[in-house]
C-alpha cells in the first residue's frame, strides 16, 4: 500500500544517450519539450497533487496570515544621488514590486519617480535594472516578466517623466552604462533565435554582442561596439570609467572569476562612437579576475585576485601596461576577503573586507592605500553601498538576521565625519533581544572547519526537540552572509526552530581556496560538508533527524538532492527549489554551458562524465526500493525559469516518484509545485513570494508533526 498515488508518466527506455561509450537510459528525455502536450498534461497532473495537500495543510491559513503580517514593514534602499536630486526604492510594505522615489534634499517631500507596480495587475513585470544618466537627464530601465532574464530597455526623461519611444529588446545578461555625454548607452544583446524567447524556451543562449544605443534612434540602427564571432560562449559588460573618458570592458567566459579586460579611449574618438571600437587589451586571458574600481587620469585601480585568492587591489598605468609596472595598492590580507570597493569623496574608498563570513567596512585613501578608519558595524552584512566618486556623502545599508535593515549616513566633508542612522526599520512583533545568533565551526569529513550560522530564541534548551531549517548553497564563490528574510523569523518565533546556515564550501566566504574545494573534482566536499552540519546539530543534542529540514535553490537545489540520495535517513524534510539535477546535459539549456567552471564535464580526461558520481537525477534508486525511506520532499520549479530550466526538476521528479515513490515503505510525500508565470526568483512579486513561502514552510510543518506522532507511536 502506498502512501500516495503518483501520475503515471510515460517512460522510454529506448531514449539512450552514449557518452564515449557510457550507455546512459534517459527515458524522461520528452519532458524537455516544454510545449509538448505531454509536458503540459505532466505538470498539470502533478500539481492537481500537490496544491491540494499544499493548500490542505492544517497550519496553512495561520501561517498566510502570519507572514503577510512579518512582510507588512516599510522596506526602503540607500538613497543615491544623481545631479542635485535623491532617488531611492521604497516598498510601503506588501506591494509587489518596490517603486522608485525621488526628493530635492534629503528630508524634502518624495514622489513617486517610478512604479513597476503599475505595470501588471499581478505583479510579475519587475524592474532588472536602471540606470540614471550622469547628470540626470535620462532614466534607462530594464523590465522583465514572469521572473525570466529576459529584459526589455525603456528610457524616459528624468525631468518631466515622458517616455521615449526607443525601446531595446533580446536584452540578457546586460550592462546599461551611459556614456557621460548622455547620447547613449552600452548594453549587450543577442542574436534572433529560432522560436520564442519569453523564458519558457531552452534555447542555448550563444553571440552576446555589445552595442551602444544612440537615443532617439531605432534599435535596428544601434551601433555594434564588441562581438566574438569565434567564441560563442563569451559574455562582455563596459562601465564607463568616473571621469567618464574611459569604456572599460570585462569578457568572462562561463562563471568563473576570471576576465579579459579591454578599454577604449572615448575622447580619442575623432567622431565619438560610430562602430566598432579599437579596443586596447590590457589583459587578453583568463588567468585573474579584474574589477574596474577608479581612475586617476591614466593609472586605473582595480579589486584582483591575480596571486590573490582573497582578492587585493592594484594600480595599473595605461602609459605603462606591462606587468612589471603593476603595482599593489591594498595587498591580500592574510585572512579576510577583500569583498566591493567603492569610491568616494575623490580622494577615499571604502573597502568591504569579509572576516569569518561577516562583514567589515573601512576608509582608505586612494593614493596611498592608508586607513583612515573603520565604520562601525555590527555583527553582518552590508546590502548596499551608494556613493560616487564626486559626492562626498556616501550611505550604506546593514541588515542580520533579525535586522530588516539600518540605513547609516556619512558625509566626509564634515570636519569630523561620523555615519549617523538615517533610516531604521521596526517590524511589528520582533524584538531583537528575543534573539540569538551564533557562530559555530563544525569540522567537515575531512576535518576542514566549516561555519555554521545558528539562529533561535534566546536562552533555548539544547534537549534534541528543536525543528531546524538547514539552509545551504556551495557554489560559483557566492557566499551566504546573514541575511534578513521573513519567513525564517516565522520558523524562529512561532515554531520554536533553529535557522542553521551553513557556509560549506564552494562559496566564496574564504576567497577563491573555498570556492574551489568545492568544484568540479571536489564537488562532493559540498554535499559532505552539509551532511556533517546536519550531523553536527544532532550530535550537540540541537535536533533529530527527522527534525531537519533542508532547503536550497539553484546550485542549492542541486545540493539538497545530492544529500537526501547520499544520506536519506539523515533528514525529516527536503525542499529543492528550482534545483540543477541532471548533470549530464545541464550545458545544453539556455545559460547552463556557463556552469562548467563548477561542473565538471570533460568528457576526455574523464570517463564517466565526473558529475555523474552525484547527478541528483542519475543517483535515484530505481524501483522497488528497499533501502533508507526518502524524506518528505517539496521539488519547486517555474514555468518561467530560464536560468535553471523546468525539465531539471521534471525529470528528477518522475524518476523519483518512479523509483521511491513507488515503494512500499516510502510513506513521506514526494511532490512538486511548478508555479506559473514564474521564473527562478529574481523580481519574484510578494504576493507570490507569501504564497510560496506559506507552500514550503506549511509543507515542512506538516510533515514534521506526522512525523512525531509516528516516532512516538513506534516507541
Ligand atoms: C524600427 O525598425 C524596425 C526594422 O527596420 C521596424 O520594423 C520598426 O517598425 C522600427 N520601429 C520604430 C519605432 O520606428
Ligand atoms: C563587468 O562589467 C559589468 C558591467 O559593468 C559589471 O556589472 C561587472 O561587475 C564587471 N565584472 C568585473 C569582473 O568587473
Ligand atoms: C539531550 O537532551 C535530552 C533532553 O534534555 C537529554 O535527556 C539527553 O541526555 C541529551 N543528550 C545529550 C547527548 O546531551
Amino acid at each position: 500500500t502506498m502512501a500516495f498515488k503518483y501520475p503515471a508518466a510515460r517512460r522510454d527506455e529506448s531514449k539512450v544517450d552514449d557518452y564515449h561509450g557510457v550507455k546512459i537510459c534517459d527515458p524522461y528525455a520528452w519532458l524537455e519539450d516544454p510545449d509538448s502536450e505531454e509536458t503540459k498534461a505532466f505538470v498539470e497532473e502533478q500539481n492537481k497533487l500537490s496544491m491540494p495537500f499544499l493548500e490542505q495543510c492544517a497550519v496553512r491559513p495561520q501561517f498566510h496570515q502570519r507572514l503577510t503580517e512579518l512582510y507588512d514593514y516599510p522596506k526602503y534602499s540607500c538613497p543615491y544621488k544623481r545631479g542635485n536630486r535623491y532617488f531611492y526604492f521604497h516598498n510601503q510594505g506588501l506591494q509587489n514590486q518596490d517603486a522608485l522615489y525621488v526628493q530635492d534634499s534629503l528630508d524634502g517631500p518624495a514622489t513617486v519617480f517610478f512604479d513597476p507596480n503599475t505595470l501588471s495587475a499581478d505583479g510579475t513585470v519587475a524592474l532588472k535594472m536602471g540606470r540614471l544618466s550622469e547628470e540626470c537627464e535620462y532614466f534607462a530601465y530594464g523590465l522583465s516578466s514572469s521572473g525570466s532574464d529576459w529584459v526589455t530597455v525603456h528610457f524616459l526623461k528624468a525631468d518631466d517623466l515622458m517616455t521615449l519611444p526607443d525601446v531595446l529588446d533580446r536584452v540578457k545578461f546586460s550592462c546599461l552604462a551611459w556614456t557621460h555625454d548622455a547620447r547613449g548607452v552600452f548594453y549587450n544583446c543577442y542574436p534572433r533565435q529560432d522560436g520564442k524567447a519569453d523564458g519558457t524556451e531552452t534555447t542555448s543562449n550563444l553571440n552576446q554582442k555589445l552595442y551602444y544605443h544612440v537615443i532617439g534612434t531605432n534599435q535596428s540602427e544601434d551601433i555594434l561596439v564588441a562581438e566574438f564571432p569565434d567564441q560563442p560562449k563569451w559574455h562582455s559588460g563596459v562601465t564607463v570609467s568616473d571621469d567618464g573618458r574611459y569604456a572599460v570592458l570585462n569578457i568572462t567566459e562561463g562563471c568563473e572569476p576570471v576576465n579579459q579586460l579591454w578599454y577604449c579611449d572615448l575622447e580619442k574618438l575623432p567622431n565619438g562612437i560610430t562602430g566598432l571600437l579599437p579596443w586596447v587589451k590590457l589583459v587578453d586571458n583568463f588567468e585573474a579576475q579584474y574589477s574596474y574600481i577608479t581612475n586617476e587620469g591614466s593609472v586605473f585601480t582595480f579589486r584582483t585576485n591575480l596571486d590573490a585568492p582573497r582578492y587585493c587591489l592594484i594600480n595599473i598605468d595605461l602609459e605603462k601596461p606591462n606587468k612589471e609596472h603593476w603595482r599593489t595598492l591594498l595587498p591580500q590580507h592574510d585572512k579576510d576577503v577583500l569583498g566591493s570597493v567603492a569610491s568616494v569623496n575623490q580622494r577615499h574608498l571604502l573597502v568591504n573586507y569579509v572576516h569569518d563570513v561577516k562583514d567589515i567596512l573601512q576608509l582608505y585613501e586612494l593614493s596611498t592605500g592608508g586607513l583612515v578608519r573603520d565604520l562601525p558595524l555590527d555583527v553582518g552584512t552590508v546590502v548596499g553601498l551608494s556613493c560616487k566618486k564626486k559626492h562626498s556623502d556616501f550611505f550604506y545599508k546593514f541588515t542580520s538576521f533579525t535586522t530588516p535593515g539600518v540605513i547609516y549616513h556619512c558625509d566626509l566633508s564634515q570636519a569630523s565625519p561620523e555615519p549617523t542612522v538615517f533610516r531604521q526599520v521596526e517590524v511589528k512583533g520582533i524584538q531583537q533581544e528575543d534573539y540569538e545568533t551564533n557562530q559555530v565551526f563544525y569540522p567537515s569529513k575531512d576535518g576542514t572547519k566549516i561555519p555554521m550560522f545558528l539562529v533561535h530564541a534566546r536562552g533555548l534548551k539544547k534537549d534534541g526537540s528543536h525543528p531546524v531549517f538547514l539552509y545551504g548553497y556551495g557554489g560559483f564563490e557566492h557566499s551566504i552572509q546573514p541575511y534578513y528574510n521573513v519567513p525564517y523569523l516565522l520558523f524562529v518565533r512561532h515554531l520554536g526552530g533553529i535557522l542553521a546556515v551553513a557556509n560549506i564550501r564552494g562559496g566564496g566566504e574564504y576567497g577563491q581556496t573555498w570556492h574551489k574545494g568545492g568544484t568540479l573534482g571536489n564537488k562532493q566536499n559540498c554535499f559532505d560538508d552539509f551532511r556533517c552540519a546536519a550531523e553536527y546539530l544532532i550530535q550537540e543534542n540541537y535536533t533529530t533527524a527527522r527534525r531537519i529540514a533542508i532547503n536550497g535553490a539553484s546550485n542549492g537545489g542541486l545540493l539538497v538532492a545530492a544529500c537526501v540520495n547520499q544520506c536519506p535517513d539523515l533528514f525529516g524534510c527536503a525542499v529543492a527549489k528550482v534545483g540543477v539535477m541532471d548533470m549530464l546535459k545541464f550545458h545544453k539549456f539556455t545559460i547552463g554551458h556557463a556552469w562548467t567552471t563548477d561542473y565538471e564535464l570533460n568528457y576526455y580526461l574523464s570517463l564517466p562524465p565526473l558529475t555523474l558520481r552525484y547527478s541528483p537525477l542519475h543517483n535515484l534508486p530505481p524501483p522497488p526500493h528497499i533501502g533508507a525511506a526518502y524524506p518528505a520532499m517539496l521539488l519547486l520549479t517555474g514555468d518561467h525559469d530560464d536560468r535553471v530550466v523546468p525539465l531539471h526538476t521534471l525529470k528528477y521528479c518522475a524518476t523519483l516518484q518512479h523509483g521511491v515513490g513507488n515503494s512500499p515503505g516510502q510513506a513521506q510525500p514526494l511532490m512538486v509545485r511548478v508555479d506559473t508565470r514564474s521564473g527562478h526568483g529574481a523580481g519574484k512579486p510578494t504576493t507570490k513570494a507569501i504564497l510560496e513561502d506559506t507552500h514550503v514552510f506549511s509543507f515542512i510543518e506538516e510533515r514534521r508533526v506526522k512525523n512525531h506522532f509516528r516516532s512516538q507511536k513506534a516507541r
